[in-house]
């Protein structure tokens, strides 16, 4: 079933591709599998309902369990590092406030923590959080530094105005904005001219790429673009974290499963290993995990030597989901 499915990726136009998913609808459900069409409206992807719909998903691509390379040391302390990506959310600044308000409550972390809220309530969140050692950062940033650049952001602004990180290459701003690895490769290199911004650079690899093995690939591309030119002193000090999200995990309740998030990681670890002759910088690298991140996963995910934090989308947005996957970083 799975295999047809993926012919259906192929199908050429909309229409013929919603034709084709209707009738494999009709099929899967005669088939005993759940679907769940949430995810079918966003993706327009059957295997996504299927594997999510299924209690026991079979992933197509089996991940055994990987260690890092030997060059790369194991004993490297990477202080966890939790991150809240609210998109495009909530609608008003009173509803951010209460959510604000509802991070405070959970006080100082053990582990490092970011969120990343829409720009116009930046200045509530760092107002509100200030003292709870919760960072404020940027969903994006423009690479132009000023000028007659209409809707754009610089760093410089998000810098002085008290942000710590920018949210660089997510999916969304990829497949929705049509962001190149090259364009996202300025706005790094932006961001990095700014001695107090910190940048967290997503990369991660499609439904169809990751059902034909292309997962190594992609990612291996997407950083050497992304970092291009980026100083291994840059990268030593931390002010960049890779967010490893697979985009077939964002938002649809389907968490890759340990093994997986950590052979993506481990495979990170080598494209850094290759790019920058120093082995510290694919040591000290901090990569978190995130594609539906919950309180429920994040433990199992935290246990994998080389996931050392979650970027999280929808459970960001309930404190009460947030500062247990804060939590569970770190224990
Ligand atoms: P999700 O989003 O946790 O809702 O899947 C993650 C993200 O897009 O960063």
């Amino acid at each position: 079933m799975i295999l047809y499915i993926h012919l259906l990726h192929k199908q050429p136009g909309n229409n013929m591709k919603l034709f084709y998913c209707n009738l494999s609808l009709v099929l899967a459900t005669a088939a005993g599998f759940t679907i769940q069409t949430g995810n079918i409206n966003k993706y327009n992807s059957i295997s996504t309902a299927l594997y999510a719909g299924n209690p026991n998903p079979v992933f197509p691509v089996q991940y055994a369990p990987v260690a890092a390379s030997p060059a790369i040391s194991s004993n490297t302390n990477r202080r966890p590092i939790v991150a809240g990506n609210w998109k495009l959310n909530p609608a008003t600044k009173a509803e951010a406030i209460e959510l604000l308000n509802g991070l405070k409550a959970g006080g100082v972390h053990d582990s490092e923590v970011v969120i990343f809220p829409p720009l116009p309530y930046l200045s509530d969140a760092l107002t509100i959080l200030a003292g709870t050692g919760i960072n404020v950062g940027a969903q994006n940033a423009g690479s132009n530094t000023k000028g007659a650049f209409t809707g754009e952001i610089a760093p410089s602004m998000l810098a002085s105005s008290g942000c710590s990180h920018v949210l660089l290459g997510h999916s969304e701003r990829r497949s929705l904005f049509g962001e190149s690895d090259s364009s996202i490769n300025e706005r790094v290199q932006a961001c990095l001219a700014e001695a107090s911004l910190n940048v967290v650079l997503c990369v991660g690899e499609t439904l169809e790429e990751y059902e034909i093995g292309l997962l190594k690939s992609v990612v291996d591309t997407q950083l050497r673009k992304g970092l291009a030119g980026v100083s291994a002193d840059d990268l030593l000090m931390g002010r960049v974290v890779i967010a490893y999200e697979p985009v077939w995990a964002i938002g649809t309740g389907l968490v890759a499963t340990p093994n997986q998030a950590q052979a993506a990681h481990v495979a990170i670890r080598d494209t850094l290993l290759s790019m920058y002759t120093n082995p510290e910088v694919a040591s000290k690298m901090r990569i978190q995990y995130g594609g539906s991140v919950s309180p429920d996963s994040v433990k199992d995910l935290m246990a994998m030597p080389d996931v050392d934090g979650a970027l999280v989308g929808g459970a960001s947005l309930i404190p009460d989901s947030f500062l247990k996957i804060i939590q569970g970083s770190w224990n």
